[in-house]
């Protein structure tokens, strides 16, 4: 087992990797019924912090809220949940995973009364798509699969059983030997990656697609948005043609897990050069620096794992 580490924060407890399990009649696992978050954490001068702690667990609740599964706790409990986590398997640099699903009750689709669990695993997860493809771009292809659309799903939402549509994705593009599928939406238009939002750069102007795309609003995208204001680069929320794309002088992914990763193919045509572009290095170096701490004034995005004093009571019996 790969992604393990020695405890994870399961029901408001910390229990041993090996005990935090569910039954197999639990709804989450007949019907995809949970919502979670992907959050990172980062090594820094100051000791270890998670980018964007806050924002992640707001939307979560979001995520929830949407298919109504109500987390029995609040959003300063589960953000010290993440920051106990870490600090108690002892990393550096780690991934953070919090679950809340529906546990078992009943077998109805109704969910009725099953219980809403809540689990926080953090682990170490290397670059998602490989150092490589992180340093030198990724080849991508356009998938058969159309990303799921706004009026099946609520698809800007991160929940469990859309991923579904993510992982028929991600397989048939890697079966074909690509890195990573493109989801293009019901509307012919592009939406995004199987778990990365997507960027174009045109004429030196910064483009990406916006909600009614069906794309996951991701936390990264607004933070390479908010990015690109501060640089005074040009960014434009619109609609992207696979045309476009294919034209576009850069392409990049943008993610939790990706972080800033160029795209130097699409079916085998490359973007630009094939090169990573050089407003994708800009934001892709600005962003490290600021996932490790480098730039004082981004700061308030960086939560210190030290600052949880007040550390959940020891493992439970
Ligand atoms: C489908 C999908 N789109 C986009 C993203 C990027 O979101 P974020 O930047 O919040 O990690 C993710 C990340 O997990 C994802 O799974």
């Amino acid at each position: 087992m790969s992604d393990q580490s020695k405890l994870i924060w399961f029901n408001g407890k910390i229990v041993p990797w090996e005990e935090a399990q569910i039954h197999v009649m639990s709804h989450v696992l007949h019907y995809g019924s949970g919502v979670f978050e992907g959050i990172k954490c980062y090594s820094t001068q100051n000791g270890p912090v998670i980018f964007r702690l806050d924002d992640h667990i707001k939307r979560l609740f979001e995520s929830g809220e949407k298919y109504g599964i109500i987390i029995p706790y609040s959003v300063d409990e589960l953000i010290k949940a993440c920051l106990d986590i870490v600090k108690l398997n002892g990393f550096e640099n780690c991934y953070i995973r919090p679950i809340a699903f529906y546990g078992y009750d009943t077998l109805g689709v109704h969910p009725k009364n099953c219980p809403v669990e809540v689990a926080v695993a953090s682990f170490f997860w290397g670059a998602y798509l490989g150092e490589d493809g992180l340093t030198n771009g990724v080849n991508i292809t356009v998938s058969p699969w159309k990303r799921l659309s706004l009026e099946s799903f609520p698809s800007s939402t991160k929940a469990s059983g859309q991923y579904l549509n993510s992982m028929l994705a991600v397989q048939d593009a890697r079966k074909r030997g690509y890195d990573e599928a493109l989801l293009l939406n019901q509307d012919g238009f592009v939406a995004e990656g199987s778990g990365q939002n997507i960027f174009i750069v045109k004429d030196n102007k910064v483009i990406t697609n916006g909600e009614n795309a069906s794309i996951l609003m991701g936390i990264t995208r607004e933070t390479i948005i908010q990015l690109c204001h501060d640089l005074e680069i040009d960014i434009q929320i619109m609609d992207i043609t696979h045309e476009m794309l294919l034209n576009a002088d850069e392409a990049f992914f943008t993610g939790t897990a990706s972080e800033i990763t160029p795209i130097s193919s699409v079916d085998d045509s490359s973007i630009g050069n094939g090169k990573p572009g050089e407003i994708t290095l800009k934001l892709k170096n600005l962003y490290l620096d600021i996932i490790h701490g480098k730039m004082s004034q981004y700061t308030h995005w960086l939560s210190p794992i030290q600052c949880t004093n007040d550390l959940t009571p020891s493992v439970a019996e």
